[in-house]
């Protein structure tokens, strides 16, 4: 349950009697270490008190959109940014309803739709209203928009009767949430990939020798986690993993520019990308002659996209950097880790045969701030998925 440990939980308890359980819900959350605020609707209150919520929560409980001195403390946009993830339990036919309408009139709904966490609802109901086919309609619209549903379970209803709305026991909740705190669902990535290519005039340029393989593995690795992916691809010639929102770009240059127009909501930043160190200083617009006598180059540095988005006022809470070495590869990739100020980096040798550029398979070793795990030659796709089950584990 370590993954809630300092987790912010809102929970939104609406008018069901299963909101007696709510009780006990807050204590095992704040037992798993996690801060809880919970917003009532009116209509739990009729169930349960705030009182009890309050000294349980160890926070004032709100239920008003309207409540000037708890907006002066706490608005309600500051309370959706406030929170990791929302747990609506019970959430009943109607608030799913409402959820599903993108209502906006009561404090829940607001912060159901001003957050950007993941919000997770427990229906409870009776069970000819949950198995009626508009709260049905209400439940499949949910979750394609990325509502996660736990339950209802099946079994004895507090009206009296037998079927499928029980809301999951306060126990089973916590360990959905903190399998789906644990894990990449829900999160959105920003990965880049691929060589850049920097032009020297209409028909050369220089570039090297990047297949975009690794990033686009690891995109696809994280969209199957159940994770949101935008690749920044340099040019490849690989077709986009179903899932990814792909931007193409050519130059450091343009990289730089998609990825830094790109940051808003990423926690995960992966730049796999093998950006052009340097860049002609100018870009002839005609094609460059050939003479007998040799011809000297002037190249300039190109903008470091990851120490970049590392220094950014907007940094996702990741940041994750390749380094390919053909030699020192501990030394050097530790070395760059720190220099660009990275919670980790995946270092790999190059100019092995059957592994890194061009190749379907790799091995990397992995450095985190206190660690080092190595993750022996595989395919990239089986790479990626090993690199990003580090991640998840060790970074905090
Ligand atoms: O400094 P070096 O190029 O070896 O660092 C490699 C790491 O930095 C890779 O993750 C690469 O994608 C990233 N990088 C970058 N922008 C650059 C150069 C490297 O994002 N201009």
């Amino acid at each position: 349950m370590a993954v809630l440990n300092g987790k912010h939980v809102l929970l939104g308890i609406t008018g069901g009697i299963a909101a007696y359980k709510c009780a006990e819900l807050v204590r095992g959350l704040r037992r798993a270490g996690a801060e809880v605020r919970v917003v009532m609707t009116a209509a739990a209150e009729r169930f349960v008190t705030s009182t009890t919520l309050q000294a349980l929560s160890g926070h004032p409980v709100r239920s008003s959109l309207w409540d000037e001195a708890a907006e002066a403390a706490m608005s309600h946009i500051e309370l959706a940014r406030w929170a990791d993830l929302i747990l609506v339990a019970p959430a009943s036919a109607d608030a799913l309803a409402r959820f599903a309408g993108g209502h906006a009139n009561d404090l829940l709904s607001t912060l159901c739709l001003a957050t950007e966490a993941p919000v997770h609802l427990a229906p409870a109901m009776n069970r000819v209203m949950w198995a009626n086919a508009a709260t049905q309609a209400n439940v499949a619209a949910l979750r394609g928009r990325g509502f996660r549903i736990h339950g209802p379970d099946s079994g004895e209803q507090a009206c009296g009767e037998t079927g499928q709305g029980r809301m999951l026991e306060p126990e089973q909740l916590i360990d959905a949430l903190a399998d789906n705190v644990g894990s990449w669902h829900g999160r959105h990535l920003l990965i880049t990939a691929g060589p850049t290519y920097e032009d020297l005039d209409p028909v050369r340029f220089i570039g090297n020798r990047s297949s975009g393989k690794m990033g686009f593995a690891i995109a696809e690795a994280a969209v199957a986690k159940g994770s949101k992916v935008t690749l920044v691809a340099g040019p490849v010639m690989l077709t986009t993993p179903s899932g990814v929102h792909r931007i193409d770009v050519r130059s450091a240059a343009q990289m730089h520019d998609a990825v830094m127009a790109g940051l808003a909501g990423i926690d995960t930043f992966i730049a796999t990308a093998a950006v052009a160190d340097y860049r002609p200083k100018t870009v002839s617009t005609a094609k460059i002659k050939k003479f007998d006598a040799d011809v000297v180059l002037v190249l300039e540095r190109t903008p470091d996209i990851l120490a970049a988005v590392s220094g950014n006022p907007m940094r996702p809470r990741h940041v994750v950097g390749f380094a390919a070495e053909t030699e020192n590869l501990d030394e050097y990739a530790q070395e760059k880790m720190r220099n660009k100020g990275l919670d980790a980096i995946a270092a790999n040798v190059v100019g092995l045969s059957g592994s890194g550029f061009e190749s379907n398979h790799n091995a990397l070793t992995v450095f985190t701030r206190s660690g080092r795990y190595a993750i022996p030659l595989t395919t990239k796709r089986q790479a990626a998925d090993a690199l990003l089950d580090i991640l998840l584990e060790k970074l905090p």
